[in-house]
């Protein structure tokens, strides 16, 4: 009987441990979307397809790998080293033997002759080529290897901004050797509004704030972006607890999550106030009008004394019930059995 109560109280008593960002009175806003090297599940990623399809869910920014060619011309790839086209392009096909090249072995117009969507139609990574129409299909499969100048100019005509990580910084002898400096440069040519571009990169954040001022600076790391006087962070959604991200929200301080595709993930991220986040699927998450399930605390109160008292209520039921049968029970087989024993 001990055990029976105290567990049942156990199970009574849980809910008031059971705490959520989801359930509050007040829902921030909506995050923005950001698109994971464009909308990859609905066509090749780092495509300018991709980037087009990903402004159809509304995305406030692109988001993309950017890497120096030959000719020192940024251009758009995320897998870097030895066989970095291996993945998405047709180079063994178009360059017998060079597979295994850099990036700095090609130049941007070897690049662009390349075919970077013919393996998104033949290997259907998220079982969604049946879903594009055939004047879709066919774009897919006539798709390049973007230079950064072209997405730039198309985040500059719809008003979308702009994050990337650099690949290949790591490797550079000198602001003015680098990819960022490269990188600045042709942002710089471009003519979009400096406070489209979200600058990740850490290297040389500083000489890239001086030559070109104005960038809204990205930081990887709470610490790094207080230092700097920032106020913008760029993270994977499992380095901030739900609570981190509503204290950083209540400073003022923009948070990025990434890479976030699922609905369950988003509506937690919502609940805890994230201005934006990283996604695969845009698609998935620009219809949700709000997240899965949000709670004001007094229904959610409301809902497990309810459930509580009406279990409470059929536990005694059950109890009496079972009492009052044993009773009658022990008195039929008492009457009927005095007759049956050997006297
Ligand atoms: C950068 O340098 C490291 C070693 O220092 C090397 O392993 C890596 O392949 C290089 N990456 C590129 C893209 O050159
Ligand atoms: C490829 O680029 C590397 C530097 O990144 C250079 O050392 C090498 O000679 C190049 N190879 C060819 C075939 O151009
Ligand atoms: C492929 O795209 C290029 C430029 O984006 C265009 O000039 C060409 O006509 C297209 N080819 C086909 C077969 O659609
Ligand atoms: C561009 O987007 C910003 C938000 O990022 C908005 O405030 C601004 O009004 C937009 N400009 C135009 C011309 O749509
Ligand atoms: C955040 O911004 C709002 C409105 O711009 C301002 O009222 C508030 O004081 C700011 N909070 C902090 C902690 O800076």
């Amino acid at each position: 009987m001990l055990t029976f109560l105290v567990v049942s109280a156990a199970v009574f008593l849980c809910p008031l441990a059971i705490c959520s960002p989801c359930i509050a009175n007040n829902l921030p806003p909506k995050p923005a979307l950001v698109g994971h090297r464009g909308a990859p599940m609905l066509a090749p990623e780092n495509t300018m397809l991709s980037f087009r399809k990903s402004m159809e869910c509304g995305v406030v920014a692109f988001e993309t790998d950017v890497q120096l060619s030959k000719d020192m011309k940024p251009f758009l790839m995320h897998d870097n080293g030895p066989s970095f086209l291996l993945r998405t392009t047709d180079v063994k096909e178009k360059f017998l033997g060079r597979d295994a090249d850099m990036h700095a072995n090609f130049t941007l117009q070897e690049l662009q002759t390349l075919n970077a969507g013919e393996w998104f139609v033949r290997t259907d990574p998220f079982q969604s080529v049946s879903s594009l129409s055939k004047e879709e299909k066919r774009e897919a499969n006539n798709q390049t290897v973007p230079s950064l100048s072209e997405l730039l100019v198309m985040a500059k005509k719809h008003n979308v901004s702009l994050i990337f990580d650099l690949k290949n910084e790591k490797n550079s002898t000198g602001f003015h050797n680098s990819d960022s400096y490269y990188t600045a440069e042709t942002i710089e040519k471009s003519g979009i509004s400096p406070d489209k571009i979200w600058w990740l990169p850490p290297e040389y954040r500083h000489d890239v704030r001086k030559v070109t001022p104005g960038l809204k600076q990205v930081y990887n790391n709470v610490q790094e972006m207080y230092a700097d006087g920032g106020s913008f962070l760029n993270m994977k959604y499992s380095f901030l607890s739900t609570h981190e991200i509503s204290e950083l929200r209540k400073n003022n301080v923009s948070v990025n999550l990434w890479v976030v595709n699922e609905r369950w993930l988003f509506s937690l991220l919502w609940c805890s106030g994230a201005s934006s986040v990283t996604t695969n699927a845009c698609h998935i998450l620009k219809s949700m009008s709000k997240p899965d399930w949000h709670l004001e605390p007094n229904m959610y109160m409301g809902i497990w004394i309810s459930a509580d008292v009406i279990s409470l209520l059929l536990m005694f039921g059950l109890f009496l019930w079972q009492r009052r049968r044993n009773h009658v029970f022990h008195q039929n087989t008492s009457e009927r059995s005095v007759p049956l024993l050997p006297r």
